[in-house]
């Protein structure tokens, strides 16, 4: 796949994509969200890649959708142009597991991306915020929902309203990320943790992150139940059988996604 403003790379069955604007901080474009939505299409549709890790440089996970791109958009503009739509959601519908791996900033728009993955692995330098309130706009891509639901409402409203930054080690006792590790062992850490996922079943890795996820869209109840019957649905798969007769066998399990 050849990008200009992302890196991808596939290897043991992890699939990497990297921002890569540096001169912006990696301010997300236009071409840069139709890229990141081509090479999230790839790796669904690659057998051999299990995970996806989304990055960004030491500096900048994303410093928010490009200002200069979007200053002179007209309502007109943004409501018939469907501004952000299509490849901004795509990480939202992909199957497999996306794990945002965080260093330096992460506003605005890059916030939201990050948010949008299933978890967080952040650098002790990673700095969340949704500043859009200082540029006369509000979040676009979930940051006043999905913040939220992460932090409460005490936090959200803090940071959409006053536009400052939380630091890595405030986003983790908030609920926003998952770990916070050092940042020269960032990317060791998150590839180790996607290896350790890549092992697993696919398909009831599918089911486990579908399940979860769940939990933001209903009640208790209809979640459980939801749960319930993947649950059930496990015991007609091979990889059940496997796994449980490896436990008893003292051996590793080979799952077949099956
Ligand atoms: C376009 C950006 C940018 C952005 C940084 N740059 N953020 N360009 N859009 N969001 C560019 C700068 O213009 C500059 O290029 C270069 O990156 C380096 O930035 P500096 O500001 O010089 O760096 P620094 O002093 O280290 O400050 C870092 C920063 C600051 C605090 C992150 O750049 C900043 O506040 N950026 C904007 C953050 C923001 O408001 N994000 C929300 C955007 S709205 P030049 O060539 O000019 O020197 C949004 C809405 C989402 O995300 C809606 C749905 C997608």
């Amino acid at each position: 796949m050849a990008f200009e403003t992302i890196l991808t790379e596939a290897k043991d069955g992890i699939g990497v994509i990297t921002f890569n604007r540096p001169k912006a901080l990696n301010a997300l474009n236009a071409q840069m969200i139709g890229e990141m939505g081509r090479a999230l299409d790839a790796f669904e549709a690659d057998d051999n890649v299990h995970v996806i890790v989304l990055t960004g440089s030491e500096k900048a996970f994303a410093a928010g959708a490009d200002i200069k791109e979007m200053a002179d958009k007209s309502f007109n503009d943004a409501y018939m142009g469907d501004f952000i739509s299509g490849p901004w959601d795509r990480i939202d519908s992909c199957h497999k597991p996306v794990i945002a791996a965080v260093s330096g900033f992460a506003l605005g728009g890059g916030c939201e991306m990050a948010m949008m993955c299933d978890l967080i692995i952040a650098s002790d330098t990673a700095k969340f915020g949704q500043p859009e309130i200082t540029l006369g706009i509000v979040p676009g891509i979930g940051g006043t929902q999905r913040l939220t639901r992460a932090v409460g409402k005490a936090k959200a409203m803090d940071m959409v309203l006053t536009g400052r930054m939380m630091g890595a080690e405030e986003a983790e006792r908030s609920g926003l990320v998952a770990r916070v590790v050092p940042a020269d062992q960032l990317m060791d850490e998150v590839m180790t943790m996607a290896a350790t996922m890549a092992t697993f079943s696919r398909s009831t890795m599918k089911m486990a992150k579908e399940s979860v996820r769940r939990a933001f869209e209903t009640t208790l109840s209809e979640g459980v139940r939801y749960e319930r019957r993947l649950f059930h649905a496990c015991f007609a798969t091979y990889d059940q059988k496997e796994g449980m007769k490896a436990f008893i066998e003292k051996r590793k399990p080979k799952f077949e996604n099956r």
